[in-house]
């Protein structure tokens, strides 16, 4: 029988969920939350213990009684905290990769520790040409941003853990619930895309707006209750030492077809004026526009990853989650629920 899970970053996006999932699912939780966040609904409750600390710290800055509870009770831990905008490679190196390392240590040190489960993401492959298997992770590849550099380097140091009974889950861009389709709009990139084609429903369709990537680009989605799911039963199936799972579509949409969707649905014109990466980057990026585009939500970090191919192999995965059923569900399944979803945060529904 599992024991208590030890979960960082449950205030964010994927804790939250893992938190509602693990409790649902009859796990107790015990919770990281920094000193100066706020706790979120989801993180109350009776099975729920929330324990204050920072990863950035040794020990994650967890009090003496605390790491008491944890070496008494945990056989799991989670390790979902990370920054995802960081301002520079400086805050994203303290985040990312030393706040791994201390996750790291801190979990060697819990006596009943069966699986430490590394949240990673696709973004390790950075700027890599073609498809990206599971258990590489240095092929060469360089990254477009000090986001997808920390990543890679939190996952080498979890690789590197020789004692450490891990597996890294690799999720691509996580976007609402398939069902419900709630979401977190400053988390998904997907809800910066609504948004933007939101803001731009009044201009007259005819207008083509830019599309700067090219018509091949795949959007890699994956919905919020998959990620959940997925992550806490690889959490319980066997398999070797830095087992690697990416959870993704295992058919990703084409981005030009999920754009042209979202437009339709909301009555914005189409993005098809096709303008090389280069220049939109360099405009966007451009003083004044970056912050106008920052205004209406637009991805603009995403655009760093517009001339990579975004193809992911997850052999793992579908191996791993088959013989419990879970799966990642087609993306234009539940596309609209996504959408519907915004409509009525927006109050237009
Ligand atoms: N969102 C995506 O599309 C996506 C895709 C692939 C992989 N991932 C990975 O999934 C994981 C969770 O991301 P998310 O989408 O849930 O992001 P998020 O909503 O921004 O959540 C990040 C979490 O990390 C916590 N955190 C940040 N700095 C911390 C620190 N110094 N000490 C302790 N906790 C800290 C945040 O706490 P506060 O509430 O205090 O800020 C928050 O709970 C990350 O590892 C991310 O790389 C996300």
């Amino acid at each position: 029988m599992s024991g208590a899970i030890f979960l960082t970053g449950a205030s964010g996006f994927v804790g939250r969920r893992l938190v509602r999932e693990a409790v649902s699912g009859g796990r107790s939780v015990f919770a990281l939350v920094r000193p100066s966040s706020r706790i979120p609904a989801e993180v109350e409750g009776e099975e729920i213990t929330v324990l204050r600390g920072d990863v950035c710290r040794p020990g994650l800055g967890l009090a003496a009684h605390d790491l008491e509870a944890l070496q008494a009770r945990v056989t799991d831990v989670i390790h979902a905290a990370a920054v995802r905008e960081p301002r520079d490679d400086s805050a994203a190196r303290s985040v990312n990769v030393d706040g791994t390392s201390h996750a790291i240590d801190l979990a060697l040190r819990l006596p009943r520790l069966r699986r430490f489960v590394h949240v990673s993401s696709i973004s390790v492959a950075g700027t890599y040409p073609g498809r990206f298997y599971e258990d590489w992770l240095d092929v060469g590849q360089s990254f477009p941003n000090a986001y997808s550099k920390s990543k890679h380097e939190a996952e080498a140091r979890v690789r590197a853990a020789q004692d450490l009974p891990s597996v890294i889950v690799r999720p691509g861009s996580i976007v609402g619930d398939s069902t419900t389709g709630e979401s977190d709009p400053s988390a998904s990139t997907f809800d910066k895309l609504i948004h933007a084609a939101w803001r731009i429903r009044r201009l007259p369709r005819f207008v083509p707006m830019p599309r700067p990537f090219p018509p091949k680009q795949l959007f890699p989605a994956v919905p919020i209750d998959h990620v959940a799911r997925a992550t806490l039963a690889l959490a319980l199936a066997p398999a070797p030492r830095a087992t690697t799972y990416c959870l993704i579509d295992p058919a990703p949409p084409r981005l030009e077809a999920v754009m042209t969707h979202l437009c339709d649905r909301l009555g914005a014109p189409r993005f098809r004026l096709s303008v090389p990466l280069g220049p939109a980057r360099a405009i966007a990026s451009a003083p004044g526009v970056a912050g106008m585009l920052e205004r209406v939500r637009f991805p603009v970090s995403s655009l760093a990853y517009l001339d990579c191919t975004l193809d992911f192999d997850d052999h793992n995965a579908r191996n791993a989650l088959a013989p419990a059923d879970v799966r990642c569900p087609p993306f234009f399944g539940y596309v609209d629920a996504l959408i519907d979803a915004f409509l009525e945060r927006a109050g237009v529904a």
